[in-house]
């Protein structure tokens, strides 16, 4: 019974749909800006991220996290973020205009 209620909430959690939250996306996003600028909007050689598309920069980010894709920052910052907080920040900057 306790394995059946696991799988079942694990199911859930998969198919629940992360909804945009976007004051939460707005607050996460403030720790990008001292590198990426105000809104992803980048002045020096930090990539510009703002407009970014959601679906690539949320993969981007599970891949820095995952140790998929390296850098000299990024994989050390995404790790203090669950994977929904990135999917709300990757929703955030898709909704910057460029
Ligand atoms: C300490 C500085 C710093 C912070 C803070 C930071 N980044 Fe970055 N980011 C970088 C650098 C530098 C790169 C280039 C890759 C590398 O060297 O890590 C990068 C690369 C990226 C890329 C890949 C861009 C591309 O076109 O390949 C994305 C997406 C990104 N950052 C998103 C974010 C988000 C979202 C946040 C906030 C959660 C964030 N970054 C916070 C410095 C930072």
């Amino acid at each position: 019974m306790k394995k059946f209620i696991i799988a079942l909430f694990c199911l859930c959690s998969f198919s629940y749909a992360v909804e945009y939250d976007a004051l939460q996306g707005k607050m996460l996003s403030l720790s990008c800006a001292s590198c990426h600028g105000t809104d992803g909007k980048s002045t020096t050689i930090t990539p510009y991220i703002a407009g970014m598309g959601k679906t690539i920069m949320y993969q981007t980010l599970l891949d820095y996290k995952n140790g998929k894709r390296t850098g000299t920052m990024m994989q050390k910052h995404v790790k203090g973020f669950t994977d929904a907080e990135l999917e709300q920040i990757s929703y955030y900057f898709s909704k910057v205009e460029r």
